[in-house]
């Protein structure tokens, strides 16, 4: 008797745990990945571009929508209107009127651009439009994190959702007042050029990326596109953190680097327009927090970037040993179609806790062998 009570005690503990775990897990983004999705032949998989692959993704537009349900939440009404007016068409507003080839001689003049480049921007075939959407765009190099179609929007949602519970988490324990506009408003723009970045190429991989100031270029172009389209200077400062943080001076001055060649290429004064403290040397002072979320809740791709290639691997060796792949190209679109459906987290998450053979069944779900 006794034990049966502690077996049933035993279960219940165990449904309440497991009924806890769902609860937790409700991200959109988990749902449209854990859901059955359609299933299709390996035959039309390598035949789908990038776009069709995260235009059919219901986890890309799961990441999207959430995305664009952050941004409704900020307070400034403007600022929410120029997140939401990139993320339908993320088409390169900073090349207006702009001289390239001044840009370029003053990049140059700051030691900001290597000496030897000839042109600036990544190629753009139609002035008025994006190269690509938004939603089909890689949350990074193809060797990197989140590097499939619709990876931006899953990187985004991952940082965004990040960088809200950060800043709830300093108000609860410390009582700080943190400015999410800036805050959430900066992750939400963060990334933002990364459909001109990192644009598709014939084989399935993107295009890879220059430096620009002593980073990827993308980083650079968005915070100049912030100022272009007049984002206010507290954000633009805040998404200027993402790959650095104004904790040490070394950090800083790259932080003001970034800040002074955007200035450059959006045509504004970084100190007047209250981008940089009035020597320009520093951050405006006293340094506030929001950059500091910015940048911690970018720190996603320390397991990401790892996490996507590991799991990349295992996709190859699958696709080749049980869907006869052999071309780099055909390897390259089914990995990115796997990833664009079930996201390369969730299927790290598979691999490394149930290993191969339970990925295999997890891709199963999604791709028919024939
Ligand atoms: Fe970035
Ligand atoms: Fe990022």
């Amino acid at each position: 008797m006794h034990s049966h009570l502690s077996l049933s005690r035993r279960s219940v503990l165990r449904a309440a745990s497991a009924a806890f775990a769902a609860a937790a897990v409700s991200h959109p983004v988990f749902a449209a990945a854990a859901a059955p999705v359609r299933e299709r032949s390996i035959a039309e998989v390598i035949r789908m571009s990038p776009v069709e692959m995260a235009e059919e993704s219901a986890v890309v537009r799961a990441a999207m929508t959430s995305l664009e349900a952050s941004a409704k939440r900020l307070s400034d009404a403007k600022l929410a209107g120029v997140i939401l007016d990139i993320m339908k068409n993320p088409m390169p507003r900073l090349l207006e009127g702009v001289d390239e080839a001044r840009c370029l001689e003053a990049l140059r003049r700051e030691g900001l651009i290597d000496a030897k480049r000839s042109s600036l921007f990544p190629p753009l075939a139609d002035r008025s439009a994006a190269p690509q959407p938004y939603a089909s765009a890689p949350g990074s190099g193809y060797k990197s994190h989140h590097a499939y179609p619709g990876g931006l929007a899953t990187h985004c949602a991952l940082n965004v959702a990040s960088a809200e519970k950060l800043a709830d988490s300093y108000r609860e324990v410390f009582g700080l007042e943190i400015d999410r506009d800036a805050a959430v408003g900066g992750e939400l723009l963060h990334d933002l050029h990364k459909p001109w970045v990192f644009q598709w190429l014939k084989d399935h991989t993107c295009r890879v990326e220059p430096q620009l100031a002593g980073t990827g270029e993308h980083h650079v172009l968005s915070i100049a596109e912030s100022m272009k389209r007049g984002v206010a200077p507290a954000v633009c400062v805040a998404q200027a953190c993402a790959h650095d943080h104004p904790g040490t001076a070394e950090s800083e001055a790259r932080v003001v680097k970034y800040l002074r060649a955007a200035a450059i290429i959006a045509g504004v004064d970084p100190v007047r327009g209250g981008y940089l403290a009035a020597d320009g040397k520093t951050l405006p002072q006293p340094r506030r927090m929001e950059g500091f979320v910015v940048h911690l809740a970018d720190h996603d791709f320390v397991v990401s970037g790892p996490a996507c290639q590991w799991t990349a691997a295992a996709l190859y060796e699958l696709f080749r040993e049980q869907y006869g792949l052999t071309s780099e190209a055909d390897l390259n679109a089914a990995r990115n179609y796997a990833f664009a459906n079930l996201t390369a987290m969730r299927l790290y998450g598979v691999l490394s806790t149930r290993g191969k053979r339970a990925l295999g069944e997890e891709v199963a779900r999604i791709v028919k062998k024939a």
